[in-house]
């Protein structure tokens, strides 16, 4: 017996010695340690023996279960960790590795002052409001004092779609939509930003689509000194707090008097450079007085009510607060101008700290 022994010790030193994997190592723990394994078979054997033998075969069977139980143990040990190894190995790491870069977004400058101007809208209670792209006729001109016939219809070449329907040329049937849909027709404070189309040729001063931001105010007694104060607040807001403003009479078919708007140089200060063309002031925007012809086609007692409307072009505000030459960089989504763009005016805050 203890020579079997020996044998089998001897046996499962080997056969551990390959073995790789649990599946080797759970067959070797049946063959031994099974209920049809060899252990059990030597319990059955020593039944056998004689009785005065018994004992001692019954202590050195006990001290083989022990043996295997802890050759087998070693074994599962040495599984686990060349499994582990092997894992580590698998999914090592350099660490060390430049990572990869993410590109971070930026405003676009476009939108950057469109948001500026509608949060300074916003402070003094205006709408922010929205209006359709696909506009008709009626909204686009006839409400607005543009009879079909009208000539200054020739100042906006349009894109038709049907003999009723185009592309908007401007942003200023949103008024009359504004008053039209105000059922109670009580004062109204809103701005309009949106894409507005012209049968333009594309260059570096047009484009055929562009933004235009709209601001109606309707209210009792609304004179042109509300719509100054209102448009000197915007352009100290948006070339700074030195900027004068002034008016030139102007034409527009939905506005008497019309005023076209003027800021004092914010290059020169006045004395005359390039950005100015040599005048110290720079044109900005479109404004009046509502005609009373628009408030009473959309409702409106002119008798009672009186408003301001002005109309700008925010590619033409940020082409001159950010030095911007061409009307087009805003559309093409160059990644180099957005990306040096946004460099100048980091550099641009830092040199203000
Ligand atoms: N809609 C005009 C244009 O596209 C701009 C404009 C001028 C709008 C005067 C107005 C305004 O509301 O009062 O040229």
């Amino acid at each position: 017996m203890k020579e079997n022994i020996e044998n089998l010790k001897e046996k499962i030193n080997l056969e551990l010695k390959e073995v790789n994997d649990l599946n080797d190592y759970m067959r070797l723990k049946v063959e031994y340690l099974g209920k049809k394994g060899k252990v059990p078979e030597l319990a059955d054997f020593i039944k056998t023996l004689d009785k005065s033998e018994r004992k001692d075969a019954g202590m050195l069977l006990n001290e083989f279960k022990k043996y295997i139980n802890n050759i087998l143990e070693t074994t599962r040990e040495r599984l686990e960790e060349e499994a582990l190894n092997q894992k580590l190995q698998d999914e090592w790491i350099d660490i060390t590795l430049p990572g990869t870069k993410l590109n971070v977004g930026s405003t676009h400058p476009l939108t950057k002052v469109v948001d500026e101007i509608e949060e300074l809208f916003l402070s003094m209670g205006y709408d922010v409001v929205e209006g359709p792209e696909i506009e008709s006729d009626l909204y686009n001109f006839e409400k607005l004092n543009l009879a079909k016939d009208h000539p200054a219809r020739d100042m906006q070449d349009s894109f038709y779609i049907t003999a009723e329907m185009l592309l908007r040329t401007q942003t200023s049937p949103v008024q009359a939509r504004t008053m039209d849909a105000n059922l109670e027709k009580g004062p109204i404070r809103m701005i309009c930003p949106g894409k507005v189309y012209r049968k333009d040729d594309d260059d570096m001063s047009h484009s055929h689509q562009f933004t235009q931001i709209e601001g109606l105010l309707v209210d009792e007694n609304i004179s042109v000194a509300h719509l100054k104060g209102t448009l000197e607040i915007l352009v100290k807001k948006m070339f700074g707090d030195d900027r004068e403003i002034r008016f030139r009479p102007s034409f527009f078919p939905f506005t008497e008097p019309s005023l076209e708007v003027d800021v004092s140089c914010f290059k020169c200060g006045g004395e005359g450079c390039s950005i100015c063309k040599q005048t110290g002031w720079i044109e900005i925007l479109g404004s009046g007085m509502v005609h009373p012809n628009v408030l009473r086609e959309c409702g409106y007692d002119p008798e009672i009510y009186s408003g301001f409307a002005f109309g700008m072009g925010p590619e033409r505000i940020a082409m001159l607060k950010y030095g911007i030459n061409d009307i087009r960089h805003f559309y093409t989504n160059n990644m180099n101008f957005l990306e040096n763009f946004d460099r100048q005016e980091l550099e641009d805050t830092n040199e203000s700290k």
